[in-house]
C-alpha cells in the first residue's frame, strides 16, 4: 500500500534520492504520488495521480535541488486517485507538510473538532485531519513535542508519517503505529522509508520504529522517544538484503523474474534445515518443537495467498500429525471471538509480515496463551517480531504484487515442519522420513524442469487469454491450487476465474459450464485421480475447454484433455508445489497477452497493511 521516502542530510540530493526510492516501492500498489521539499525558505510541492513518472517530471521541471525531502505513493482510501488527494498534504495554517500510510479510523471526529476550531479542508483524506489535528494540537502546547505525542496518541487507526516542519529545514520527525517505517542512517544523512529497499543503497543498517514511538531528527543526530516522550533505543539491524536481489535484472517484470527463480528461493528455503538424511527447523527452539509435538490442535492464520498455503498444509499436517487442524481467515479469525486452548499452537502465515488482519490475529493468539509460529518472508518485519518464533522462508524480496516464490516457499517451510514433527511424533518411519527428505531436495530441479518449457505453457494461455472467465478444479491437496491458480488469474490478467474441489462442480458451478469456459483440472498422482477423471467427462460432456495439469502416471488420459501440460512426477505430498508453477506461468502469459501490467495490477496493493 503507500510508500513514504523521505531524505534529510547534507550530501544527497533530496529530490533525487525520493524518487529514486519512491521508484522502489512501486511494488507496493499505488495510484498517485508526489514529493514536497524545502526549497530557500519555502516548502514546495509536487504531486500527480498516476505513475511515479508523472509527479517526477513535474519536479523535475522546477529544477529544485535540495537537502531535505519527502516523498510518497498513495494507494487512496479516504477519497478517489486525484491529484488533490495525493500527497505530501499542507496543515491548513501551513505550518507542517505530511506524508502518511494507513488509515485514521476516527478522522470524522476530528475532522469536526477542528471544523469548530475554523480549520477549513480541501481533500477528502483521512491524512489531511492528521496534519490538521497535529497543528492544532501543537499550537496549544507549551512544545512541538508535546503536542505532538498527544495528537498521536489520541488518533485511533494505522499510521506511519513523516512530518516536515515548513520554517525549520533542519528538523525532520516521523511516527509509527502500525504502519512500518525504517529509518537508515550514515554520516549525518538520514533516509526514512516504508521498507528497506530504498535504503540498502546506502546503509544496510536500519532502525525499524516500533509501535507508538516517534522520532525527531535534528542536524545530523536523531532521538526516538514514545507517545509519553520517555526516551527509547535505538535498536540498529543489520539488513541482509542485497540491491540486486531487489533489481529486475533481464527480465521486463518482477513476477516473470521470481517465477522463474524459483528453483533458488525454494533451495535457500531448505539450505541450511535439509542436510543429510535429516531437517532442522533453527527457529524453532526444542521447547515450542515439543509444543507442537504435544499440541491438541493447530490453527493455521493467513490472508490471500497465504491462506492458500495454509489449507495446503492443513492436507499434510493432519495426516502426519494426526491432530485437528484448523484453517483461518485472519480478517475472520479476529473478529469472532475465536476459542482458543494453552496448548495450541498457532502458525501465522506471511509474506510481508506486515498484514494487518494477520499481525492483529497473532497478538489476539499469543493474548491468549497460545504457542504462536511465524512463517514469515520479510526479516524483521511486524509479524516476525510478533510472534514468539518460527521459521523465514528466505525466498529472497518478493517484489511483483502476486505471490509467486513466497506461496512454494510457504509450502515447503509447512512441509519441512510437518515431517520433522510427524516423524518425531513417530508417525512417520525412519525409512519414510529419509525418503521424504530425499524428495524435498528433488523438487527445486523439478521446478526448473517446468521453467525451462514454459513456453509450451505460454501456448496454453494463447489458447483461452481472450475468455472472459476460467474454473480450476482438483480434488484433495491440490483443491489449495486450483484456488490459488483461480487467484492468480484474475488478480493479474482480470480474468474472472474461481477454483473448486472437483466433485463440488455438480453443486451449481457446473451450470456455468459452456462452449466457451475453459477448464483448469490439477490431475497429478492422486487416489483420487479416477474420481477426477469422471468430472473430467462431466464438464466435457458440456463442451467446456479443458486444460489438463498431468504428470507422467496419468499421460494415458491426455486424450480427454484440449490441451494439457506435463509436469514432473512426484510425491503426491509435495504436488501442490510442482503444480502450482504451471498455473503462475498460466496467469502471466494471459495477463501479457491482455496488456495487463503484471507487477502492479489494479486496485492491488502489495502489503495490506490496513484491514
Ligand atoms: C495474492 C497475494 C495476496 C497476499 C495477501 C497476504 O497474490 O499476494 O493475496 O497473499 O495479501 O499477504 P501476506 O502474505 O504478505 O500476509
Amino acid at each position: 500500500m503507500c510508500g513514504i521516502v523521505a531524505y534529510k542530510g547534507p550530501k544527497l540530493n533530496a529530490g533525487k534520492v525520493v524518487f529514486d526510492g519512491l521508484k522502489l516501492l512501486e511494488y507496493r500498489g499505488y495510484d498517485s504520488s508526489g514529493i514536497a521539499i524545502h526549497n530557500n525558505g519555502n516548502v514546495e510541492v509536487f504531486k500527480k495521480k498516476g505513475k511515479v513518472k508523472n509527479s517526477e517530471k513535474l519536479f523535475k521541471n522546477s529544477k529544485i535541488s535540495s537537502n531535505i525531502a519527502i516523498g510518497h505513493t498513495r494507494w487512496a482510501t479516504h477519497g478517489e486517485p486525484s491529484d488533490v488527494n495525493s500527497h505530501p498534504i499542507v496543515s491548513y495554517n501551513k505550518k507542517y507538510t505530511i506524508v502518511h500510510n494507513g488509515i485514521i479510523e476516527n478522522y470524522k471526529e476530528l475532522k469536526s473538532l477542528l471544523e469548530d476550531e475554523g480549520y477549513k479542508f480541501q481533500t477528502d483524506t483521512d491524512t489531511e485531519v492528521l496534519v490538521n489535528f497535529i497543528e492544532s494540537c501543537t499550537s496549544k502546547s507549551e512544545d512541538f513535542a508535546k503536542g505532538f505525542s498527544y495528537a498521536l496518541s489520541k488518533v485511533t487507526g494505522a499510521f506511519g508519517i513523516v512530518l516536515m516542519v515548513n520554517n525549520n529545514p533542519d528538523i525532520l520527525y516521523a511516527a509509527r503505529k502500525g504502519s512500518p517505517l525504517a529509518i537508515g542512517q550514515f554520516n549525518g544523512n538520514f533516509i526514512l522509508a516504508s521498507d528497506a529497499s530504498p535504503i540498502i543503497k546506502y546503509t544496510n543498517k536500519i532502525i525499524y520504529l516500533e509501535n507508538d514511538t516517534f522520532l525527531k531528527i535534528s542536524g545530523n543526530s536523531f532521538k526516538i522517544f514514545d507517545f509519553k516522550l520517555k526516551s527509547k533505543n535505538k535498536n540498529f539491524i543489520e539488513v541482509d538484503l542485497e540491491l540486486q536481489k531487489v533489481e529486475l535484472g533481464k527480465y521486463d517484470s518482477y513476477m516473470l523474474k521470481e517465477i522463474m527463480e524459483q528453483p533458488n528461493s525454494l533451495t535457500q528455503t531448505m539450505l541450511g534445515r535439509v542436510k543429510d538424511n535429516d531437517i532442522t527447523l533453527g527457529g524453532i527452539t526444542d521447547e515450542n518443537g515439543n509444543n507442537l509435538i504435544e499440541a491438541k490442535r493447530i490453527i493455521i492464520v493467513g490472508c490471500g495467498t497465504s491462506w492458500h498455503a495454509a489449507l495446503t498444509a492443513e492436507y499434510f499436517l493432519e495426516k502426519y500429525l494426526k491432530i485437528p487442524v484448523e484453517v483461518e481467515y485472519a480478517s475472520e479469525f479476529r473478529y469472532r471471538e475465536p476459542i482458543i486452548y494453552k496448548d495450541d499452537v498457532v502458525f501465522v502465515i506471511s509474506q510481508s509480515g506486515e498484514t494487518a488482519d494477520t499481525l492483529e490475529a497473532t497478538k489476539i493468539a499469543k493474548k491468549k496463551g497460545a504457542v504462536v509460529l511465524g512463517i514469515v518472508n520479510a526479516v524483521g518485519s511486524s509479524i516476525a517480531r510478533e510472534t514468539d518464533e518460527g521459521c523465514y522462508l528466505h525466498a529472497g524480496p518478493e517484489i511483483g504484487v502476486a505471490s509467486t516464490k513466497a506461496f512454494t516457499s510457504q509450502l515447503l517451510v509447512l512441509f519441512m515442519i510437518g515431517i520433522k514433527a510427524g516423524y518425531l511424533k513417530r508417525h512417520i518411519s525412519e525409512s519414510k522420513y529419509y525418503k521424504m527428505i530425499n524428495q524435498l531436495k528433488e523438487i527445486p530441479s523439478k521446478v526448473d524442469e517446468i521453467i525451462r518449457e514454459s513456453s509450451l505453457i505460454e501456448k496454453v494461455a494463447k489458447k483461452i487469454y481472450k475468455k472472459d472467465h476460467c474454473l480450476f478444479m482438483s480434488r484433495g491437496n491440490n483443491f489449495p491450487v486450483a484456488l490459488e491458480g483461480a487467484l492468480k488469474l484474475k488478480e493479474i490478467s482480470y480474468i474472472h476465474a474461481e477454483g473448486y474441489p472437483a466433485a463440488e462442480l455438480k453443486h451449481g458451478p457446473i451450470a456455468l459450464i459452456d462452449k466457451n469456459m475453459p477448464v483448469v483440472v490439477i490431475c497429478t498422482k492422486s487416489d483420487e485421480y479416477e474420481k477426477i477423471l469422471s468430472n473430467v467427462m462431466e464438464i466435457k460432456a458440456r463442451k467446456a475447454i479443458v486444460i489438463g495439469v498431468l504428470d507422467p502416471k496419468n499421460f494415458h488420459m491426455k486424450k480427454h484433455f484440449d490441451h494439457y501440460i506435463e509436469v514432473p512426477d512426484t510425491s503426491k505430498d509435495f504436488s501442490p508445489i510442482i503444480n502450482q508453477i504451471p498455473l503462475q506461468l498460466i496467469a502471466y502469459y494471459c495477463a501479457i497477452y491482455r496488456g495487463c501490467d503484471v507487477d502492479m495490477p489494479r486496485n492491488l496493493a502489495k502489503s495490506v497493511t490496513v484491514e
